[in-house]
Formats: C-alpha cells, sequence, structure tokens
C-alpha cells in the first residue's frame, strides 16, 4: 500500500490528517520540526521523520513514500521573510525533493486567492503570491498533482460537506480544517484527483460528489 509523507504533520490540518489516515489504516509519514513532536504521532500508527523546510530536506523523508501532502506554513504570526522562506521556497524544495525521488502524487494546501493574487486581500498579497508561485512551480514540475485551495480556515466540526464554487459572499467563504483534512484524504484515494485544482469552501454538497461534480464540470 502506498505510503504519504506529510509535511506539516504538527499543523492543525496535519494533526487531523494523521489521525484520519491513521484511523483508516493508510500509512503515513509524518514530517515533523521537533523530536519531542513526534510520540503522539507514533501513539496514532504514523511514521516520523524530523526535518527543516528552511534547511535541505533529508533523502530518507520522502525515499519510501509515494504520495507528499504539503500542508506546512509559516502562519499568520511571522513576517513576509518567513512567508517567503516556507510557504514558497520551502514548498519549491519539497517539490523538487519530490520529482527526484518520482513521487506518484504531490498534494499541495494552497488558498483560495493563489490562483489570481491580485483579487484577494492587499493585507495578505504576499501570502497569496507565495502561494501561487509554489502552486505554478508544482504544476510545472510535471509531478501528478493535486491542488486544494481552500477559503478561510475554521476549527468547526467536521461536517463531510462541502462546496468548490466560491460563495459570492466574503463572509461565507470558509471551511473547516476537519473538512479539509477529509478532502486530503478523498484526493489520496482518487486517480482522478490528479491534475486537478479545486476550491474548497463549507458547502452541501458530500465531499466525494463534490470533487466528482467539479472534475465533471470541466470535462463537460
Ligand atoms: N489560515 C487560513 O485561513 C488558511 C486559508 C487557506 C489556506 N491555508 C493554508 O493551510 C495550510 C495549513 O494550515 P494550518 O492552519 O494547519 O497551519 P498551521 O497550524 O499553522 O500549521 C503549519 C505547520 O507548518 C509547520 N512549519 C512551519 N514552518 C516550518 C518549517 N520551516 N519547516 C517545517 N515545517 C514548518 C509548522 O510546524 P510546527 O508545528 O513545528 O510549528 C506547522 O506544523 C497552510 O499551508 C496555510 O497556508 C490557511
Amino acid at each position: 500500500m502506498s505510503k504519504t509523507l506529510v509535511i506539516g504533520a504538527n499543523g492543525q490540518i496535519g494533526r487531523l490528517l494523521v489521525q484520519m489516515m491513521c484511523e483508516q489504516q493508510l500509512p503515513v509519514k509524518a514530517m515533523l520540526r521537533k523530536a519531542e513532536q513526534a510520540d503522539k504521532f507514533e501513539a496514532m500508527g504514523a511514521e516520523t521523520v524530523i526535518a527543516d523546510l528552511q534547511a535541505a530536506l533529508p533523502d530518507a523523508a520522502f525515499a519510501d513514500c509515494d504520495k507528499v501532502v504539503f500542508t506546512a506554513g509559516s502562519g499568520g504570526h511571522t513576517g513576509a521573510d518567513k512567508t517567503i522562506l516556507v510557504d514558497l521556497w520551502g514548498a519549491c524544495r519539497a517539490i523538487d525533493k519530490a520529482k527526484q525521488h518520482n513521487i506518484k502524487q504531490f498534494v499541495m494546501v494552497s488558498a483560495c486567492d493563489a490562483g489570481d493574487p491580485e483579487q484577494g486581500s492587499d493585507a495578505i498579497k504576499h501570502y497569496n503570491i507565495c502561494k501561487h508561485f509554489a502552486d505554478k512551480h508544482l504544476i510545472e514540475s510535471h509531478l501528478p498533482y493535486t491542488i486544494l485551495r481552500p477559503g478561510r480556515l475554521t476549527d468547526d466540526r467536521f461536517s463531510g460537506k462541502i462546496s468548490t464554487t466560491r460563495p459570492a459572499d466574503k463572509a461565507q467563504q470558509f471551511i473547516s480544517r476537519s473538512d479539509v483534512a477529509a478532502c486530503i484524504v478523498q484526493s489520496l484515494d482518487h486517480s482522478e484527483a490528479i491534475k486537478q485544482i479545486n476550491e474548497l469552501y463549507q458547502g452541501t454538497t458530500p465531499i466525494q460528489q463534490a470533487f466528482i461534480n467539479a472534475i465533471k464540470g470541466r470535462l463537460g
């Protein structure tokens, strides 16, 4: 069975994702920054590897994995310099390393305004530009990619229902981290998710059906 390397596993989406994967007996390796973070992941049944996106990534992290999920980020509490170093350059490092290791699917957790940073908020334009170019680097790498572009993340309970259509009302452009984690699991499980870019929002369509509808919409 294929093994997935989760980069940013100790983050809020990352933890939910690793937990969901372990519950579903899906082999997963959690990439962490600190050794003391490892125990709780190993208790869930995940493998762990210690690495920092601001340094060279170890080949051993990727060597026995078939898929990679990138859900790391410098966070809103850091400055634009860290956004460039982690969200952009760290993502590019991970993509290049995935390419070297012939990874079969790279799932990127991007952001809803990464497609067109000009349309997003001026306050986080630098962030959306970093996400934009990380996504572009992934697409141009020719790795089999899946790009997920969630709206504002909340800690609401898991609903299992989403929309891939952007709500007109900005206040409605949000989604829970647990629903994003479930969308990642869904993407890893379906080859149709390859070469797909989907925005993700709270909604009323079951996750699997929402992905099918999005793909059909593009084909039709
Ligand atoms: N916040 C939003 O509304 C929003 C909207 C759309 C998309 N997103 C994106 O969604 C993704 C996940 O969000 P989240 O809320 O789960 O984020 P989060 O809780 O801040 O988690 C980010 C993770 O990245 C890790 N990280 C930071 N710098 C690193 C480095 N140099 N090397 C390795 N790992 C590093 C952190 O490690 P530590 O645990 O060790 O600190 C943490 O585990 C991010 O890419 C974010 O940009 C966010």
